[in-house]
């Protein structure tokens, strides 16, 4: 689904020199800097003259603003909405001459516009096979550039999602994409920091309070050369100016708890995102969920960002007041995935006049060309009206199609053809926290998620712990009669198996981590999988411990499993490995299974058959040898933990053999495992533990790579089509 972000890259950071993210960093936040200094972005001087320069030449014609003037920057740093907002009683768009930046700032951190030719979006047919493609996007044109907002409006359903996925280079499998898309006439692949996108869905952390959250990030992506402090002050400084001051340290919520409101998870997004200043921001119904009053708050705070610091700015919008309306500097509408108007927003009311639909006299614009391009209800209307009145369907043809040859399209393909003209400097990697910095974070960050989110451990350990009381009860001081040695088995086998078999219990959890990685984080280029990877491992690793220890003690003294505190240990250990390893097989599956509903069935089968080879339920030599034994019995985990615990307790005891059968004998461990157990007795019961550890760091390994090879193959299917990733 277009609406569903994609679970593959928007652009893979890539190495270059980088440059210190605010400069000069001196002792100050961007922000606290961009106050100070009026005319520049963080100490840049060169930029205020280009800029001025630039946006000049760029400016929407006739709309009387003077971005990037030392007086309107002051102005926007005061919070006069003038400076970013509309003018009322501007005219049509005039194009002027292009500059091309110069300046050495500029050449360091360039601004981007961004122009998008005849885009074009399909989907395989859902349909029988050999349905025809459905196209989503068609002959899509149109430009965005800095310190402006662009709007994107339409109906819902009518393509919004769609073209903000494709510009930020987003779009799912199965769909395709044509037409040319241009940064600074280049096709760019941008270097972390560079861009950013706020999605519909927000993909945050549920544990988290609104400030953890937003700290958390500052951390990820701010770099080690901020001091902490700062990075703390920046990430409340944003928060406040989302309006989230009051909520600042309310729990996110989600899946268990109620937290923030659905507005409110929105600007937490957006603060986010905004951390780092991106150079070109995407935002998808940035004002969903928000009332009025806060929606203007919240947009006109980014259009004030946007022309302070020299942002472009994609928005799709879903039904802005006419207070929000008024922010936005250019107007895409799309209906049913075609254009049917771009441009200014006095041109657009002008447009829809001219082509017969003018805006009654005290209705909104916005309001209106929603009504007149919105054909869900066409039926509807058609029945409950009494005149002939046109569908919203015959509506959007004959704008698209006026719209096509009109003078404002022409004015749009000529301000496509003048930025594609731009030649300015490559976009560099902003420098971003280091490896370790991000390791230590994530660490922390998931200890905090794991410790807080009952479901991911505290429960499974209450759960196993009560196991522990009926195995070990059940069980009681089994001694060392001839039937111990299956009632040892059968604690054995059933400690590996449920305790591992019970981690899918946590999968719900886990798999809310893998989203934020994977849909969202990862994406945005703050970490990347191997710091998840590593910090997973760290962070689960104290808690396994605990749940091996403390229901293992249990059940192993309870039931009087083989004496020794070595014994003990390796006990204990070769439970932990094993939760570590199946933690690990579930992290593959939700790798490839997207749902954690699908997860779990899928997770329970592989476990369960699994379990089936594992040499408990039919002796290894009487599993049948083609599948079950080669290759199964030797992936499963299960063989190796099993052997190992038997290796454990029955190395260096004996038993008397079965009364009924020979009485007055008695049988050595080492008989019982080679013999009755059929255990590999070429190898020590360490290389059983051995074993374990590879398979857990395989199975890690193997959800680094898929993670991996899904981005290339993205990547490549992606390849040069010039989308901005
Ligand atoms: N993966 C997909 N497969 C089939 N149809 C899709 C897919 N993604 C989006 N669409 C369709 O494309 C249209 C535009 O979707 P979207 O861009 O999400 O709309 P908007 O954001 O304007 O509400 C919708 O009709 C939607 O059903
Ligand atoms: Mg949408």
């Amino acid at each position: 689904m277009a609406g569903t972000p994609s679970p593959l890259p928007r652009w893979a950071p890539t190495p270059s020199p980088s440059r210190p993210l605010w400069r000069p960093w001196g002792g100050g936040t961007p922000d606290a800097n961009n106050h100070h200094q009026p005319g520049g972005r963080g100490g840049g001087t060169g930029s205020t003259s280009w800029w001025s320069l630039a946006s000049g030449v760029f400016a929407w014609g006739g709309r009387g603003r003077h971005r990037g003037t030392a007086s309107s920057n002051e102005a926007a740093a005061a919070g006069d909405d003038r400076a970013c907002g509309v003018v009322p009683g501007r005219s049509g768009c005039e194009l002027q001459a292009v500059v091309v930046p110069s300046s050495a700032a500029d050449a360091d951190d360039p601004r981007a516009f961004l122009t998008w030719e005849d885009v074009g979006v399909t989907v395989a047919g859902g349909g029988p096979r050999g349905a025809p493609d459905v196209r989503i996007l068609d002959g899509i044109s149109g430009h965005a550039r800095p310190g402006e907002v662009l709007a994107i409006m339409g109906p819902s359903g009518g393509g919004k999602t769609t073209l903000l996925d494709t510009l930020a280079g987003r779009l799912g499998p199965g769909m395709n994409k044509t037409g040319l898309i241009l940064i600074n006439g280049r096709l760019e692949k941008l270097a972390y920091g560079t861009s950013a996108y706020v999605t519909q869905d927000n993909m945050l952390m549920s544990t988290l309070s609104v400030r953890e959250a937003v700290y958390y990030s500052a951390q990820l992506q701010l770099p080690d050369t901020m001091p902490l402090p700062e990075k703390r002050a920046h990430a409340e400084r944003v928060i406040r100016e989302m309006g989230l001051a009051d909520a600042m340290d309310t729990r996110i919520g989600g899946r268990i708890t109620k937290g923030i409101s659905g507005g409110q998870r929105k600007r937490v997004s957006i603060c986010i995102e905004m951390l780092t200043r991106p150079r070109l921001l995407f935002l998808d119904e940035p004002t969903s969920g928000l009332d009025s009053a806060a929606s203007y708050h919240v947009m006109s705070h980014i259009a004030r960002v946007a022309a302070r610091d020299g942002m472009t700015v994609v928005a799709a919008v879903h039904q802005p007041s006419g207070d929000v309306f008024e922010l936005f500097h250019g107007l895409c509408l799309l209906a049913a995935g075609r254009t049917v108007f771009f441009g200014t927003i006095s041109d657009a009311t002008e447009f829809f006049t001219l082509n017969g639909f003018p805006c009654r006299h005290l209705r909104s614009p916005s309001d209106h060309f929603l009504r007149t391009i919105n054909k869900d209800f066409d039926e509807e209307t058609v029945e409950s009206s009494k005149t002939k009145r046109k569908t919203a369907a015959e509506a959007i043809d004959i704008l698209a199609t006026a719209y096509r040859s009109s003078d404002y399209f022409e004015k749009t393909t000529d301000q496509i053809i003048e930025m594609k003209n731009m030649d300015g400097a490559s976009f560099r990697r902003r420098e971003q926290a280091s490896f370790a910095t991000k390791l230590l974070v994530l660490t922390r960050r998931s200890f905090l998620n794991m410790h807080r989110d009952i479901g991911y451990y505290w429960m499974r350990l209450a759960i196993y712990m009560g196991i522990g009381i009926c195995l070990g009860t059940i069980f009681y001081q089994v001694g060392y009669s001839y039937s111990s040695i299956q009632s040892r088995c059968s604690i054995i086998m059933y400690t590996v198996a449920l305790l591992t078999f019970m981690a899918i219990g946590g999968f719900p959890s886990f798999v809310e981590d893998v989203k934020v990685l994977i849909r969202k984080e990862r994406l945005s280029g703050h970490y990347g999988v191997s710091e998840f990877v590593i910090s997973n491992t760290l962070s689960a690793t104290p808690y396994l411990s605990v749940i091996a220890v403390l229901p293992g003690a249990m059940l192993y003294y309870l039931s009087g499993l083989t004496k020794g505190v070595d014994h003990f240990i390796y006990f204990v250990m070769v439970v932990c490995i094993c939760c570590l390893l199946v933690e690990s097989m579930m992290m593959v599956i939700a790798a490839i299974v997207p749902d954690f509903l699908m997860g779990i069935i899928v997770g329970a089968g592989v476990q369960g058959v699994m379990m089936l080879n594992g040499g408990f339920f039919r002796l290894p030599n009487e599993l049948p040898k083609p599948v079950w034994k080669y290759p199964s019995y030797y992936i499963s985990f299960h063989k190796y933990a099993v052997q190992g615990l038997y290796k454990n307790e029955f190395m260096g005891l004996s038993f008397p053999s079965d009364q009924l059968v020979e009485s007055n004998v008695t049988i050595s461990g080492i008989q019982v495992l080679k013999d009755k157990l059929q255990v590999e007795m070429g190898y020590s019961k360490w290389v059983n533990l051995a074993i374990l550890c590879g398979m857990m760091v395989i199975y890690r390994m193997m959800f680094f790579a898929i993670v991996k090879i899904t981005e290339e193959i993205r990547q490549k299917m992606g390849g040069k089509r010039g989308c901005v990733r």
